[in-house]
């Protein structure tokens, strides 16, 4: 029968919370305790002094966007992600809406992308005047099916948009490939993926351009924020424009263009942060590990994986509940909550069972629609301690006994 994404939107109506957000602010319990959230900032001394040196010099931003502080952690982030050019923006969808931009997507292309991820993956491309083709995700890590890819290629194809979920890249190489033989640009949304890498080289590595998110919840934050890393001049260089109105130089603009410009403020704390991230990302591996070894304990849970060759960033740890429906699923978040464990779900609505979206789409996808039913994410932030670690994976335990 064919695909009738409206019903199906239907049949999930009322069945799946909406309201749920990434918690960056602190949240009590009615008990006094705080609750333990999925992502916490993790600001120190080092960052406010950083902001207090930015307001004394009075320089808090650049007419074209590349104020000292920005240029200097465009500089620091790219040597960090060994990619020949790094170009900061005022967040993760500015990044990928100017990647798009510069990698040549036109109105009519067809852009091919997972589902399951962000929906400023899928609305990027949308403002190009290009259309979403959603493809289904591996049912083991979740990212997109390289296989599915080459059978989604037109004539009309122009890019692929792979998404490192959940900070575990996208398997980069098949990827590569596809997009090598039929000719298409490899956006990465790596907006999860700070610390990750894959084939031991950063994100970004086997793209045309890596699309890179600060805001609040992720690995390293600017509080908003984005970046671009490419090996490609082109690239750079339109995004750069892009990012400015369009322009060069000022008052004479070259193409349609935007206010994408990072803040001063935010390119020192991203400084900070950046130099902190191997520590960050370390703390995250070493929370996860210990919770894998608690949680391994109970068969009724698919625990997250890093297949050889693939590190994640930890960003989030995301469990699949084996074969709940998604009521089940919801009640033991809402329980956990209840316990002061920020449990979160990312994504309860695949993009193309959402209002907007599902005139985009052609097919079910029905592993993605599957593991939106199942998964849940657990705190392993940097902030979270061993203690709070084995009393999350004691209070999963018990939960499902
Ligand atoms: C997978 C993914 N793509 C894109 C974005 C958009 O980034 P931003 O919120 O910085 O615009 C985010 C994060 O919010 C994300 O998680």
């Amino acid at each position: 029968m064919a695909f009738q994404p409206t019903s199906a939107l239907k049949f999930e109506r009322g069945k799946q919370s909406n309201t749920q957000v990434i918690n960056i602010e602190r949240v009590y319990l009615p008990h006094g305790d705080e609750m333990i959230n999925i992502n916490q900032p993790q600001i120190g001394k080092e960052e406010i002094e950083a902001v207090v040196k930015v307001l004394k010099t009075g320089i808090l931003t650049h007419g074209l966007g590349a104020g000292p502080k920005v240029v200097e952690f465009e500089r620091l982030f790219g040597r960090a992600m060994k990619a020949k050019h790094a170009i900061a923006l005022s967040s993760g969808t500015a990044a990928l809406h100017s990647s798009l931009a510069a990698a040549g997507i036109r109105p009519g292309d067809e852009v091919i992308l997972p589902s399951f991820t962000f929906v400023a993956t899928a609305e990027v491309i949308v403002f190009r005047g290009a259309k979403p083709v959603f493809v289904d995700i591996d049912p083991d890590t979740f990212t997109i099916c390289a296989e599915k890819i080459e059978k989604a290629v037109t004539k009309k194809t122009a890019a692929v948009m792979p998404v490192d979920l959940y900070g575990l890249p996208a398997d980069m190489k098949p990827i590569r490939e596809i997009a090598d033989k039929h000719g298409l640009k490899i956006v990465e949304d790596a907006a999860q993926a700070h610390g990750a890498t894959y084939m031991g080289k950063p994100p970004g590595s086997f793209a045309d351009a890596a699309c890179w998110s600060f805001y609040g919840s992720k690995n390293m934050t600017t509080g908003e924020g984005g970046m671009i890393t490419t090996n490609y001049d082109e690239i750079a260089g339109t995004a750069r424009v892009m990012r400015s109105h369009g322009e060069k130089e000022k008052y004479m603009s070259l193409m349609l263009g935007h206010n994408y410009h990072m803040p001063e403020i935010e390119a020192a704390i991203g400084c900070e942060q950046l130099k902190k991230l191997p520590k960050f990302v370390a703390k995250r591996r070493a929370n996860a590990a210990r919770l894998t070894k608690v949680l391994e304990k109970t068969k009724k849970l698919r625990l997250p994986l890093e297949p050889k060759g693939f590190k994640s960033g930890w960003y989030l740890y995301t469990v699949k509940l084996k074969s709940a429906k998604a009521q089940k699923r919801n009640a033991l978040v809402e329980k956990l909550r209840q316990e002061g464990i920020g449990a979160f779900v990312c994504y309860v609505n695949p993009i193309h069972l959402m209002p907007y979206y599902r005139k985009f789409a052609k097919h079910r996808l029905p592993v993605t629609e599957a593991v939106s039913k199942q998964v849940f994410s657990l705190p392993v932030h940097p902030g979270v301690t061993p203690k709070q670690i084995d009393f999350i994976g004691a209070t999963v335990l018990g939960l499902l006994k």
